[in-house]
């Protein structure tokens, strides 16, 4: 083999509602990805345990991602959907890379700084190794393209330390297997095992910034509900949110150049242009000189027009969450399939009986 066949894995969290941001930045590309390529769609219930330990509402939140996958156009059947702890080889695989990857590697993590707050004595030791866990979930399929948001590129950068860190150390042993592919990292030919993930981050995807405030990114941990607009959001809650964003009391400017300094006028300009596949330079050219009074009408009818379908099929699919079970039990045995088999290899490749 001289290369790894290329395989797209992602994994979204479920914790908070779905909203504009989640679905801009990263499900929508999840579907455009599908056309070209062999992907792997991840609810990852065990990530959700790191911040919090009891979740009220673990299993709704697990089947309302899926039900946003589904309702956005991912197909199950071409593809794979699945939530990961119907997967234990994620797990087993991440005890494996908690052995590989150092504690000052983890140390540098800054998500883990932010989430862990000031008092890090008291996070949780799975908050800590999240990141050998996130590795895990992508190298246990030895998928090569992960499509994320920008926050998540230190974290793809420890998957690549953490498989070159494998494939080094667990070199002689790789070679008689015959497991290993031939490539090169920088000018250094590596016999390696695992690939070296690349970060699917460009594309369509926006930073789409909070409602009411241009500056702070658009979540779902926002207090004011007003902030966001929800995957599950109906027309009225679509249309009274944007009604009541904020903005500034100037006309929108004609060039992407004018919307510099006015965080609340770019940001929904933005979600415009990534809602209809146009440029934002596009969009002003169409609504430069015009006031919030005119656009905002038009923004709210593109948001219905796109968010509403879906929408109504998250809600379809969520009165059928046996339909929805079904959908993850199946996508987790074939997940299981693959990932068993490469366990195996890695079982060898590391000595243990089996
Ligand atoms: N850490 C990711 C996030 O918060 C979620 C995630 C877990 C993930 N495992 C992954 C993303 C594997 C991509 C690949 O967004």
């Amino acid at each position: 083999m001289t290369e790894f066949k290329p395989l797209v894995f992602s994994g979204v969290q479920p914790t908070g509602n779905l909203h504009l941001g989640n679905y801009l930045g990263a499900i929508r590309k999840f579907v455009a990805l599908q056309e070209n390529n062999d992907c792997i769609y991840c609810v990852v219930d065990l990530h959700a345990l790191t911040a919090q330990l009891v979740h009220e509402d673990m299993t709704t939140q697990i089947r309302s991602i899926t039900a946003a996958f589904l309702a956005a156009g991912i197909d199950p059947k071409k593809h794979i959907v699945f939530n990961q702890s119907q997967v234990p080889q994620h797990a087993e695989l991440a005890w494996i890379f908690n052995c590989v990857a150092r504690i000052g590697w983890m140390n540098r993590m800054t998500q883990f700084k932010d989430k862990a707050g000031k008092d890090r004595e008291q996070a949780s030791l799975g908050l800590y190794a999240y990141p050998s866990l996130m590795a895990a979930d992508i190298l246990v399929y030895r998928a090569t393209h992960v499509p994320v948001g920008e926050d998540q590129k230190q974290h793809l950068e420890l998957a690549r330390d953490i498989a070159m860190k494998f494939n080094l150390d667990f070199r002689e042993k790789i070679m008689p297997t015959g497991l290993g592919v031939d490539i090169t990292v920088g000018e250094e030919p590596v016999h390696a095992y695992f690939p070296m993930v690349e970060p699917l981050i460009d594309g369509p995807a926006p930073r789409v910034m909070s409602l009411k405030d241009g500056t702070k990114k658009m979540s779902k941990s926002d207090p004011s509900d007003l902030s966001r607009i929800n995957l599950m959001d109906d027309q009225e809650a679509i249309s009274k949110k944007i009604r009541k964003a904020k903005t500034d009391p100037d006309a929108l400017p004609s060039e992407a150049e004018g919307l510099k300094g006015r965080p609340e006028a770019d940001n929904l300009v933005g979600i415009f242009a990534a809602l209809a596949d146009r440029s934002k330079a596009d969009v002003l050219a169409e609504f430069g000189g015009q006031q919030f009074s005119v656009f905002k009408p038009a923004l709210i009818d593109l948001a219905v027009e796109v968010l509403a379908p879906i929408n109504a099929e998250m809600r379809r699919l969520m009165e059928d969450p046996a339909h929805i079970d079904a959908v993850l039990r199946d996508g987790g045995e074939r997940a299981r399939a693959r990932a068993e088999k490469t366990m195996n290899e890695v079982r060898d490749i590391i000595g243990f009986v089996r």
